[in-house]
């Protein structure tokens, strides 16, 4: 049983600080874990519990370290940590709010995954082994090589280009086919004068033009680096338009110009029409467009992958008002927008039942916890995105899927992007 609950400050991969979270067992046995936070968050994502102030720029999260020390403890200890989904309900019940804004969703989810994690030790099984069934498969990795929008202050408006192995004989593969890529990139762009430095999420942050450049520096790279884009390396983009929408003229700033939803639609038509290898894009319409996105997915949801992340914000609730309006065919999931391990399990399986496609994901500021890797692994979750080729917050969840990928030899599946 859980003897005792405790967390404590730790800082992320931005410098700011987060939580860390240790559940202990009375056999001895710890869980630890410890919670991502992101840049350019969802409006109606959980609440992530900051101090306010003057304190380590009023980020501090010493009021939800003091929750977890506090009630979140009392309420857990004597509790049995393989009851995930019970253990989850006492905190959400304890916190009362629909978006648990009292405890807070970061103090929440830290104990939640540290329990996940104190359960599996005290099973002597892997994480992705207790979560997940027997018949488990390795994700379609997309990796986040070019970083704009609020990841970098390169200038472009699109804050993520991904690339993706679509060919590939293993995971190993697979990621070696991208390091290849990701060097040759850096040359690529070196050549033509651009700076080479890291963004966020460890993917270049040139200075460049338009979208379409950054594209065409990927398929030079792609090509360069001796692979086919289209049929060996997919390409993806993740736009994150809420950050250039505006609420009053319902116009999107992008660069240089003001388009409407139509126009955007056209634009993105544009693209997948230009680039074949382009087989996802992510939130290129708003949270606060629906419309727009809905739009999108009657004209572009048979030709590509669109998912929704600022949109559904992994939340059960709004992912099936998204799912009854026919809007995206994908979801993308963050276990901190929602808070708990077993909600996020919930919007999973609602996306499985209804055809849509799933892709776990870091936020753009992560710790070197690499739960993400073995929920990916335990889910069957078909894709995961955790950043770029650099930067060992990212790097350390692409490694977990090697480890995981020699444990289980040939007991393990890889699943594919559904072909364009
Ligand atoms: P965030 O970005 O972690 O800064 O919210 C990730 C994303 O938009 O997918
Ligand atoms: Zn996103």
């Amino acid at each position: 049983v859980i003897e005792n609950v405790k967390a404590r400050e730790i800082f992320d991969s931005r410098g700011n600080p987060t939580i860390e979270a240790d559940v202990i067992l009375s056999d001895g046995t710890l869980g630890r874990a410890e919670v991502p936070s992101g840049a350019s968050t969802g409006d109606r994502e959980a609440v992530e519990l900051r101090d306010g102030g003057t304190r380590l720029m009023g980020k501090g999260v010493l009021k939800a370290v003091a929750n977890v020390n506090g009630k979140i403890k009392k309420a857990l200890i004597g509790q049995d940590p393989c009851q995930q989904a019970e253990i989850d309900k006492i905190m959400i019940d304890l916190d009362g709010t629909p978006n648990k804004a009292r405890l807070g969703a970061n103090a929440i989810l830290g104990v939640s995954m540290a329990t996940a994690r104190a359960a599996a030790a005290s099973k002597h099984l892997p994480l992705y082994r207790y979560l997940g069934g027997v018949d488990l498969e390795l994700p379609q990795p997309f990796f986040n090589v070019i970083n704009g929008g609020v990841h970098a202050d390169s200038g472009i408006a699109v804050q993520e280009f991904l690339i993706t192995p679509i060919e590939r004989t293993s995971f190993r593969d697979g990621m070696e086919k991208i390091a290849n890529i990701y060097h040759t990139l850096k040359k690529v762009l070196a050549k033509e004068g651009y700076e080479t430095a890291v963004g966020d999420e460890g993917g270049f942050a040139p200075k460049l033009s338009s979208t379409e450049e950054a594209i065409e520096m990927l398929y030079r790279a792609i090509k360069e680096a001796g692979y086919e884009p289209g049929s060996e390396i997919g390409i993806a983009i993740d736009p994150a338009s809420s950050e250039f929408y505006s609420d009053e003229t319902h116009k999107y700033s992008f660069e240089g110009k003001e388009l409407d939803s139509d126009e955007l639609l056209v634009y993105y038509q544009k693209l997948v029409a230009e680039y074949p290898a382009l087989i996802s894009i992510e939130d290129g319409f708003s949270e606060h467009d629906w419309d727009g996105f809905k739009k999108q997915t009657d004209v572009q949801g048979k030709q590509i992958q669109l998912i929704g992340d600022d949109i559904f914000v992994t939340n059960p609730k709004i992912f099936k008002e998204g799912i009854d309006k026919g809007v995206a065919n994908s979801i993308l999931i963050k276990l901190n927008q929602i808070g708990t391990v077993t909600e996020t399990i919930d919007t999973m399986k609602m996306a499985r039942a209804n055809g849509y496609t799933t892709m776990i994901s870091h936020r753009s500021g992560e710790t070197g916890d690499t739960f993400i890797a073995d929920f990916a692994v335990a889910m069957n979750a078909g894709q995961i995105k955790t950043g770029s080729m650099a930067r060992s917050e990212r790097v350390e969840k692409y490694n977990q899927f090697l480890r995981i990928e020699e444990e289980l030899g040939g007991n393990v599946g890889l699943a594919h992007f559904p072909k364009r």
